[in-house]
């Protein structure tokens, strides 16, 4: 890498009051390809200091002569995995070299002044959405594929019209509430304190609401020159459909895609019994990506659902111990009498799952079995049998609203 350095590159949090204008700037010129005053309004908001952008954990890597070269961004909420455990989860976001400063090593620099605070900081995993074969050198791994569903007009049948509230920008907090709920035990999805982290910038919301006066569904929807895009929802499928068919005939539209979609929601399996295309897309390293911060602290919150997974199966009078290791770290899981626990030392035990495969094991990826044999993880004796059982797939996904 020496010979190819050119000045030197310091690595830093960036501070609003220094970095703000120059950052939004460059996040600007990087992702929308100019800087148009809407682009900077729509970056300069999702970078304001008390919103989801943390200035602290994020890194800029400046040049001798001040100017910011690269810029690593830092979202910080909680992913649900399972039914209980919410993940402490280090969003990686706007990852950039200036155009001028590529292929320098100035990223991998930023990255891992960034990920090397990770732990410490508290966080369990970090996601991102990346590029496709540049992340694995920072131990990212396939998150999960993206779903999506695509139908026509003709295809869907007309429900009774129900009386539609439009919100844009700020969503309703019963909204936020409703989506909270909607959401419980869909592994990937964000427990929601403001709302969405794009804020709705593009995305328009309607929402409907029961007999009882409460918010019963919502819809977030996008519209291109073809298609209603729907890109969130909560409720009952039938009146969501009806309120697709209500939508599509005010805007003119014949198709509309349903993006990002959970593929085990009630919503997705409903229109596999109808007319509708799934486009399941797969990345090997790109789209959503996956790294493990603290394999102990995952282990630790998802007890609940493991003690649940084991109750539940056939070996649930195993006792005995089991090894999870990573290169990094090692933990030892404890069964005895339908109980689990993370051991505190190290205890020696021919049970033992291990590779690099861990992140997407912890939140159900695929299951062990792919996993091996993808050649990510190996499983000694009792090992890949408790595994089969302890971590199953759970089909992650995340609205696209949320894709930072
Ligand atoms: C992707 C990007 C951040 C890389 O920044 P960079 O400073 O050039 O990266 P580095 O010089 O630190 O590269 C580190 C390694 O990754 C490799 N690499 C660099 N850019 C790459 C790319 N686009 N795809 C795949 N590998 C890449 C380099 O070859 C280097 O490996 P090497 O040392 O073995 O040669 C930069 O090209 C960029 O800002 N692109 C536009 C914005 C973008 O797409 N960002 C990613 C959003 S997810």
């Amino acid at each position: 890498m020496s010979d190819r350095y050119v000045g030197g590159l310091r690595v830093a949090a960036p501070e609003p009051s220094l970095h703000l204008s120059a950052l939004a700037r460059l996040i600007a010129v990087t992702f929308w390809g100019g800087e148009e005053e809407s682009t900077l309004a729509t970056v300069g908001d999702a970078l304001r200091p008390g919103g989801s952008y943390r200035w602290p954990g994020s890194r800029i890597g400046i040049t001798d002569d001040g100017r910011i070269a690269t810029h690593a961004g830092l979202v910080d909420y909680r992913m649900r995995v399972g039914e209980h455990a919410q993940f402490r989860t280090a969003g990686l976001c706007a990852i950039l070299t200036a155009e001028e400063f590529r292929r320098r090593g100035w990223m991998r620099q930023t990255m891992s002044d960034l990920l090397t605070n990770l732990p410490a900081a508290g966080y369990d995993v970090s996601l991102l959405f990346g590029i496709d074969d540049f992340y694995q050198q920072f131990d990212y791994r396939r998150a999960w594929p993206e779903h999506r569903f695509e139908m026509v007009m003709a295809d869907l049948t007309p429900a009774p019209p129900v009386t539609l509230e439009f919100f844009e920008h700020e969503q309703p907090d019963e909204v936020v509430a409703l989506a909270n709920r909607h959401e419980q035990g869909q592994t990937g999805s964000v427990v929601r304190e403001g709302g969405w982290f794009t804020k709705l910038v593009e995305d328009r919301g309607c929402l409907w609401r029961g007999t009882d006066g409460n918010v019963a569904g919502y819809i977030l929807t996008r519209v291109n020159d073809e298609q209603l895009l729907v890109t969130g929802h909560a409720g009952h499928p039938d009146e969501i459909l009806g309120v697709i068919h209500q939508l599509m005939q005010s805007h003119d539209r014949k198709q509309v895609r349903l993006g990002s979609i959970a593929p085990e929601c009630e919503l997705a399996k409903r229109l596999r019994r109808m007319n509708s295309k799934e486009v399941i897309q797969h990345q090997r390293a790109g789209g959503a990506l996956l790294r493990l911060v603290n394999l102990r602290s995952c282990l630790l919150k998802l007890l609940p659902d493991l003690k649940e997974r084991l109750r539940k199966s056939a070996l649930s009078d195993w006792s005995g111990d089991i090894c999870f290791d990573t290169d990094n770290e090692m933990v030892d899981l404890r069964i005895t009498n339908g109980e689990v626990e993370v051991a505190d030392g190290h205890l020696v035990t021919s049970h033992q799952v291990s590779g690099p495969g861990m992140a997407q094991l912890l939140v159900g990826t695929d299951d062990i079995d792919a996993l091996m044999s993808e050649g990510i993880l190996t499983a000694k004796h009792d090992s890949a049998q408790l595994a089969r059982v302890l971590f199953p797939a759970t089909h992650p996904s995340m609205p696209e609203p949320d894709h930072f």
